[in-house]
């Protein structure tokens, strides 16, 4: 795949110097893992008729989902490389690459909430951890949401113990590693598109994910409880190609950025209503059972993760996670 991303990659070097004939419409190829029908799928295909209709179809976005071109950790080479020009991977998948400071958005239990959120996203925490990008080779354009993360098992999750030993699968962050070890169970890194096969086999036993990918790939009809934890959140940076992007005429990109600000709110307008009927239709499948934890409960794995924010401050910084903890409204924590 890697030899393949590369030919792939040298052919389009020569799409970033443009169309070949004024006439062609300037080809954005966007390439996600997840389903269509999921907060960021809906989100790329808005930008897509967004950009068509304020560029007059001078843009044509090419939106490609369920790692149909590309998996994880090479969908970012491929960005790098110029082999597409458009995705949104997930915070957590930025460290790979080097930026592992956008794993301080998967601590857990780090937001309250959405509105937590879009104060560290909208304000200038936001703006300074999409800077970071610029050094590799990507403009980061905008933060949109999936939302909270559930754990799944076909064992009850109730009791932080009830993890031990239980191997779950985990995007590749140092920080879902550290917290799966905090609950004394084996961290697995694995591509997205894998992870269904890998319940349904056994080679991994849980993991954590949103209810909108969870159901849209079918996770839950191989995992017998689903617990609603939300302890963690998954949210995307949408990232171009830097060279792509200085490279396009600047009228052109002013309606491409007017397209990604809609398209943005349009996304984060309803991601939680999307994780909430995916949830909903997890329960009316009646394959796997939600388990709601207790006030106690809660408490219990909170205290079980705490360790966490100690293990990886050095990795990601004390004083970004302080920072981060402030812009939220949770300094003291
Ligand atoms: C995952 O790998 O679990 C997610 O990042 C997939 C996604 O893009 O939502």
């Amino acid at each position: 795949m890697r030899k393949f991303a590369l030919a792939i990659a040298s052919l389009a070097t020569l799409a970033l110097v443009g169309p070949a004939n004024a006439a062609d419409p300037i080809i954005i190829k966007f390439s996600h893992v997840v389903a269509p029908n999921t907060p960021k799928g809906l989100a790329a295909q808005k930008f897509a008729e967004l950009a068509d209709k304020y560029t007059d179809g001078k843009v044509k976005v090419e939106v490609y989902p369920n790692s149909q071109l590309y998996k994880d950790k090479e969908e970012l080479e491929a960005l790098q490389l110029g082999a597409v020009q458009m995705l949104a991977p997930s915070n957590s998948k930025f460290g790979p690459i080097g930026v592992k400071q956008f794993e301080v958005f998967d601590l857990p239990y780090i937001l309250p909430d959405l509105n937590a959120l879009r104060k560290v996203t909208d304000g200038p925490l936001g703006t300074k951890l999409l800077k970071l990008l610029d050094a590799k080779g990507m403009t980061g354009l905008a933060y949109w949401d999936n939302g909270f993360k559930e754990m799944s098992a076909n064992k009850k999750l109730v009791a932080p113990e009830d993890y031990k030993g239980l191997k779950f699968r985990i995007q590749s962050s140092k920080v879902l590693e550290a917290q799966f070890r905090a609950l004394g169970a084996v961290p697995q890194v694995m591509a997205f598109s894998e992870v269904y096969q890998a319940l349904q086999t056994g080679v991994v036993d849980g993991q954590e994910n949103t209810p909108s990918n969870m159901y849209t790939q079918k996770m839950h009809e191989v995992q017998k409880y689903t617990t609603v934890t939300n302890h963690g959140y998954i949210g995307y940076v949408v990232v171009v190609n830097k060279k792509f992007w200085d490279g396009l005429p600047a009228d052109i990109r002013t309606q491409l950025e007017k397209a990604m600000k809609e398209a943005t709110a349009y996304g984060n307008g309803q991601s939680a209503k999307e994780n909430d009927d995916a949830l909903e239709e997890m329960r009316k499948s009646g394959k796997t059972e939600l388990i709601k934890l207790t006030p106690e409960q809660d408490a219990a794995m909170r205290k079980a993760m705490m360790p966490v924010y100690k293990d990886v401050a050095s990795r990601v910084g004390q004083p970004l996670i302080d920072e981060f903890l402030k812009e939220t409204g949770r300094g003291g924590m």
